[in-house]
């Protein structure tokens, strides 16, 4: 045997090595020999029970599933010796007794394992004459479409709904011909990673029902992005057809979303058509009507030219990119002359500096390695429900702890939960908690502090240096192991606070801009964008002049007297900062809709028009720029671990409970808000709380 744990065998007569252990199938796969099969999966358990994967093993009496049957020293496999090919062959033959001859009128056709498989493994003909088994397809809700016909029993769905999502209500019921695969009770699955079935089962039995009949896979092009419904910053696949993004599928990123990607990136990208601002508005006579660029531009120099800077103010909201950023904080600080700008739209007061204070700096793959994690005011089912997927992963296999102080959904996973009152803190802190014994038990520990709980809070200062000093005295953050993590759910506010989005020299804050526009002192308010704290749309209005630069006609569109249409995720190519701090770049994968521009060039236009043009002609100018601000910027792709600096300030924390971070979980920002599908599922969400919560009270 050679070093490392490492085995020589041959496959297909070629000398290859693997680490003991690793199943037959992964090997090849590693040395670029491809073997059929269809329960297996590499990120799931090994039921073997489909055959497709048998092999021929020098010295074995029969051929052998490679799935499960280990590497071994002087082994020899052929994966394409007549024996295996006709184990192969017959096993499809078996496979393709029951399946409906459905493919073209199939949703999985042109992506389909089964088609691909029966091409190049299967026979031309068949020895089966019986009629094909028909099943009733089930209801799995407004996300997944069945036609359980198609079903080859693999039992992936199962073994991902009971392993990664922990919602055990998928199984089979019958045996033999008789066997069905679906939810034992007929309902819709209570998970927001459901989506990821549709692209383990390898036949059309699962499908995604927003897309169904809609287009196939040759007909559609394919751009790489960012997911921005939250703050992990999974990668995906936008596919388009006719500038019309019809499907969005995750890319795998095993130091961020493995191969998972939530409901919410999945489905949500019908908002990105509905309810849009295509062209710019002006309000006239008390109703907005339509008008061309240098009608609204004309109209914003007029309205510019009144407000004194003191009087102008300006909130960011969410989805917005590295570039959109730092433009607009450019066009308000330098072409306004205002300081009165903010990004923290839910009131928090936290800055740059010292970046551990509000970044995921261990990242997310350190998850995998912490031995007991400490929850600080969050709810990663709801705030990062792919996060959560990797928790339950180590609660799973390694027994990881998980502590929590603070309101939570249902996380899928034992959880011991201390009183929620921030108090709680202070008692750890001073080793006066349980917590306490089990924090200095671990050699791996992680904090992780869910940002839309805490840094909005009164005390986030005094709760921040609290927590700091757990991190300090019980290993938290030492020279071998970062589990300080602050886990944003939004896609924007790492850039915001790295790119300085708020008043920098004294100017007016969230709270500050919000008391302003109460007492009347507003000229002109600029609104960028929307919230995922929904500020009530009452409490913006008061300006003398409301400009809206956004995607969608929501409420705050309606209030503002100018509305510039600008660009969604999927419509530029732009920097985006995940909770880690990591850079990533999402390319542009149609144009914005009609009249709609990217977000950059309105504030460099808007700004040549008001005399006082930005410095920047291009997006390479406008980066080159933005990294001077933020050098950590230019790192795209990396992991920037934090330095552990001092922050805080020494205090009592208050006697409160942290609220739930995410109440909606299908309605946290704008495109999720224009979503039909995410509506249905809002709607399905709320009603199966409400059933709970009859059923508790009864
Ligand atoms: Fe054809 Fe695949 Fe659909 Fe079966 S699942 S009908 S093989 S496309
Ligand atoms: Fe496999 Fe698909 Fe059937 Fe589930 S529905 S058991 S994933 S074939
Ligand atoms: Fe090996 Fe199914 S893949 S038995």
């Amino acid at each position: 045997m050679t070093e490392n744990n490492q085995v020589t065998l041959t496959i297909n007569g070629k000398e290859v090595q693997a680490e003991k252990g690793t199943p037959i199938i992964e090997a090849a796969r590693q040395n670029g020999i491809e073997i059929p099969h269809f329960c297996y999966h590499k990120r799931l358990s090994v039921p073997a029970n489909c055959r497709m994967c048998l092999v021929e093993i020098k010295g074995a009496p029969k051929p052998t599933p490679s799935c499960y049957t280990p590497v071994m020293q002087d082994m020899e496999v052929h994966t394409d010796s007549p024996v295996a090919k006709k184990a192969q062959k017959g096993v499809m033959e078996l496979l393709l007794i029951n399946h409906p001859l459905d493919c073209p009128i199939c949703d999985q056709g042109g992506m389909c394992d089964l088609q691909d498989m029966a091409v190049g493994y299967g026979s031309d003909r068949s020895h089966y004459q019986e009629e094909k088994r028909a099943v009733e397809d089930k209801n799995l809700g407004p996300l997944i479409r069945t036609v359980m016909t198609r079903c080859i029993h693999c039992t992936r769905c199962i073994r991902f709904a009971t392993e990664v999502a922990g919602v055990p209500e998928m199984g089979a019921t019958g045996r033999g011909e008789n066997m069905k695969v679906g939810t034992y009770v007929e309902k819709a699955l209570e998970s927001e990673l459901s989506g990821n079935m549709i692209d383990l089962c390898p036949v059309g039995a699962l499908c995604s029902k927003p897309y169904s009949f809609t287009a196939r896979p040759w007909e559609l092009e394919h751009t790489d992005s960012i997911d921005t419904m939250d703050g992990l910053g999974s990668a995906v696949r936008v596919y388009h057809r006719g500038g019309k993004v019809m499907r969005i599928d995750p890319i795998e990123n095993n130091e961020i979303n493995e191969e998972w990607l939530s409901d919410a990136g999945r489905f949500s990208y019908d908002g990105l058509g509905r309810n849009r601002l295509t062209t710019p508005m002006l309000r006239k006579n008390g109703k907005l009507s339509e008008c061309g660029w240098p009608q609204a531009f004309e109209a914003i120099k007029e309205a510019v030219s009144k407000a004194k800077p003191a009087t102008t103010m300006g909130l960011a909201g969410e989805q917005l990119s590295a570039e959109d950023l730092f433009s607009f904080n450019a066009f308000m600080k330098q072409t306004l002359k205002t300081d009165n700008v903010d990004a923290r739209h839910d009131g928090s007061t936290v800055t740059a500096g010292p970046r551990a204070k509000y970044v995921f700096g261990g990242g997310v793959q350190s998850v995998d390695k912490a031995d007991l994690v400490l929850l600080v005011g969050s709810d990663p089912r709801l705030e990062a429900p792919v996060l959560n997927a990797r928790i339950r992963k180590n609660v799973m296999n390694n027994g990881l702890k998980v502590l929590s102080v603070g309101a939570h959904s249902d996380l899928t996973y034992p959880v011991e939960t201390a009183e929620n009152t921030a108090q709680v803190i202070e008692q750890i802190a001073a080793g006066e908690h349980k917590f306490s014994k089990l924090l200095e038990k671990a050699e791996r520990p992680m904090i992780i502090v869910g940002a839309k709980a805490t840094l909005a809070r009164k005390d986030a200062p005094q709760l921040f240096h609290k927590l700091h000093h757990i991190a300090d005295a019980y290993g938290v953050v030492t020279k071998a192991w970062y589990g300080f993590n602050v886990l944003n759910v939004s896609s924007t506010r790492v850039a915001a606070l790295d790119l300085e989005v708020y008043p920098e020299q004294k100017g007016k804050d969230t709270d500050g801009i919000l008391t302003a526009l109460k007492g009347g002192k507003v000229d002109l308010l600029v609104l960028y964008g929307e919230g995922n704290t929904h500020i009530p749309v009452a409490d913006l209005e008061g300006a003398k002049t409301t400009i809206f630069i956004g995607t969608h006609k929501s409420a705050y569109a309606h209030l503002a007297d100018i509305v510039l249409p600008s660009a969604t995720y999927t419509e530029k190519s732009a920097l985006w900062v995940n909770t880690e701090g990591r850079v990533q770049e999402g390319k542009k994968a149609v144009n914005p809709p009609m009249q709609a521009k990217e977000d950059w060039k309105i504030f460099r236009a808007l700004s040549g028009e008001l005399g006082k043009a930005l410095p920047f002609d291009s997006q390479q100018q406008l980066r080159a720029l933005m990294i001077k601000k933020a050098p950590v910027l230019e790192q795209v792709g990396e992991l920037v671990t934090p330095t552990w600096e001092k922050f805080g300030v020494a205090g009592k924390v208050k006697n409160e409970a942290f609220e739930l971070p995410i109440q909606q979980f299908y309605k946290t920002n704008a495109i999720m808000r224009a979503s039909q599908v995410m509506d249905e599922s809002q709607e399905l969400a709320e009603a199966r709380k409400a059933a709970q919560q009859t059923k508790k009270a009864s």
